[in-house]
Formats: structure tokens, C-alpha cells, sequence
């Protein structure tokens, strides 16, 4: 039987998470219907419980819908508990589990497609929302010397600095507080880039690898900005997308797709 899966969130028109998935099944000769769900905040509880009533097996959960995803879970996985969202849903049994597969896709994707080795490196995010707090435990994982989270209302910086400290050594920052930082690799994790805004931060990045967890057609703003300041790569985050989508994937299939076509060839999958 053709299983159910659906990708919901609040727009989602835009999603390229019904392409993904399909062509991971391809690759494996699975069978599946991946459906786009739009559905307003107040309505995402009783929409998620209808799906998998009606058979859905599971659900990716996209903005502004991580936060109730985690709620709704029975059971979280660690990696959602450390981001206080869920971006993937799905019944064991009885139990309605909630993980969150963006810090590791973008670990994926940083380390494995573009190779970066960030043991010891300088590590610096901008934005503490909700963005922020999905990658920061995954990136404190690959033991750079330290993260700098900076924000532009530099208290909830400093809390998720807090939340994170048993974890590794990081640091919170105003983002006009930066001037001192060594930086090798900056995130932008800031919803800046949606509204056509750039954080504006005095960081020096010159040299540094610059990656806007946003995916756009286009080099995004702070893709720009980095590069005209001496950045040595800037990169959208295409690659986290397909590696989070690939997590998913194997939660719900037990088998790894390639996402290596995807990550070569984006515009046969990208819309
Ligand atoms: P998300 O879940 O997408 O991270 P969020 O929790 O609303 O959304 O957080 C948005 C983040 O983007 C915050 O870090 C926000 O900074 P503030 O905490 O100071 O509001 C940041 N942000 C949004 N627009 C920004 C801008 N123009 N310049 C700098 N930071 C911005």
C-alpha cells in the first residue's frame, strides 16, 4: 500500500520537501504520498491528530509550527528537547514521537558536502529564536573552540548561552559587541533574510566561511554582505534542507537516501 506523508506548515506552498522525499524513494523503489498541508496555528493540533487517523505515517513540520510539533508529541528525542521544536513526526505504536533533524542536517551538510573541519574552530551564530536554538547543541558537538551566539536583543543570547553551557564553551554577544571575536565560520540563523533584512553585526569575517540557513534561488543578503567582506565561501542552506529531509527519510524508512544528486544538481530539485 502507498504510504502517507506530508510536509505541514503555515505557508507551504514553497516547500521542496514533496520533491526531496520522492526522490529518495526512488532511489530505494518505495511507493509514497508526500502531500503539502497548510494549516493555521490554531488548527495544527486537531490537522496532525486527522492525518495520522487517516493513516498518515509521517508528518516534517516547517514554520511557524516546530514549537506545537514539539508539544504535541508524546515522547521527544533528545535532539528536539535541545532545539524546544520539532520538525519530524511520527507514531511508534501507540506514541506520537517528535525529533528534530535541522542541527544534524546542517552538521551534515557543513562537514560532509562541504568538508569543513570545525574541531577547534571559531564558530559564531547570529540569532538566538527558534532557528538558533535547533543548530546550536548539534555545532557545540563538533568541539569548536568556541561558539559565539550574538543577538540583536542580546538577553535571549545570553539565556540560550546558558541553557547550552553543560555542553560546551559558548558565549553570548550583542551584535554590535562582536568587533573582538575570531570568526572561521558565521550562521546566520536570524529571520532577517525572509524580510529581505541583514543583521547588522561588526564581525570580522574576512577569510572566514559564511553559511544563511535560509535556501534561495538567489545569494541571499548576508550571502552578499559576507562576501563583499572578504569572506572566503558563502552558502545557503540547500544543503541543510536536503540533509534534514534525508533524516527524516531514515526515520521513517530505515534507509539512507544519496542525497549527493541533490546537493550536485539542485535546479533539477529545487523550485
Ligand atoms: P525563528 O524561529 O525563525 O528563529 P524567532 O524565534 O522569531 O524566529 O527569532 C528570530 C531571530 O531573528 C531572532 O534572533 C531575531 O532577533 P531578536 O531576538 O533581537 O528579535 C532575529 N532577527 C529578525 N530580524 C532581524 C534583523 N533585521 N536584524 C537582526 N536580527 C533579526
Amino acid at each position: 500500500m502507498t504510504e502517507k506523508f506530508a510536509v505541514i506548515g503555515h505557508p507551504v506552498a514553497h516547500s521542496q520537501s514533496p520533491a526531496l522525499h520522492q526522490a529518495f524513494a526512488a532511489q530505494h523503489s518505495i511507493e509514497l504520498d508526500y502531500s503539502l498541508i497548510d494549516c493555521a496555528p490554531a488548527q495544527f493540533d486537531s490537522t496532525v491528530m486527522q492525518f495520522f487517523a487517516t493513516g498518515g505515517r509521517g508528518l516534517n513540520v516547517t514554520l511557524p509550527h516546530k514549537a506545537a510539533a514539539f508539544l504535541l508529541a508524546h515522547q521527544v528525542g533528545m535532539r528536539a528537547r535541545l532545539a524546544n521544536a520539532a520538525n519530524t513526526l511520527y507514531y511508534s505504536g501507540e506514541v506520537l514521537l517528535g525529533d528534530n533533524t535541522d542541527g544534524t542536517g546542517l552538521v551534515r551538510d557543513l562537514v560532509g558536502n562541504l568538508q569543513l573541519d570545525l574541531r577547534d574552530s571559531h564558530i559564531v551564530i547570529i540569532g538566538a529564536g527558534g532557528a538558533a536554538r535547533g543548530i546550536a547543541a548539534p555545532l557545540l558537538g563538533l568541539w569548536p573552540a568556541r561558539l559565539t551566539i550574538a543577538n540583536r536583543t542580546v538577553e535571549r543570547a545570553v539565556a540560550l548561552a546558558e541553557n547550552l553551557s553543560g555542553l560546551g564553551n559558548v558565549h553570548a554577544r550583542a551584535l554590535d559587541h562582536l568587533q573582538d571575536e575570531r570568526c572561521d565560520v558565521v550562521i546566520n540563523a536570524t529571520a532577517a533574510s525572509l524580510s529581505g533584512q541583514i543583521p547588522v553585526l561588526n564581525l570580522d569575517v574576512s577569510g572566514a566561511i559564511a553559511y544563511d540557513i535560509v535556501y534561495a534561488t538567489r545569494p541571499t543578503l548576508f550571502m552578499d554582505w559576507a562576501d563583499q567582506h572578504g569572506a572566503a565561501a558563502s552558502h545557503d542552506g540547500w544543503g541543510m534542507l536536503v540533509e534534514q529531509a534525508a533524516e527524516s527519510f531514515y526515520l521513517w524508512h530505515q534507509v539512507w537516501p544519496d542525497t549527493r544528486p541533490m546537493i550536485d544538481d539542485r535546479k533539477a530539485y529545487a523550485r
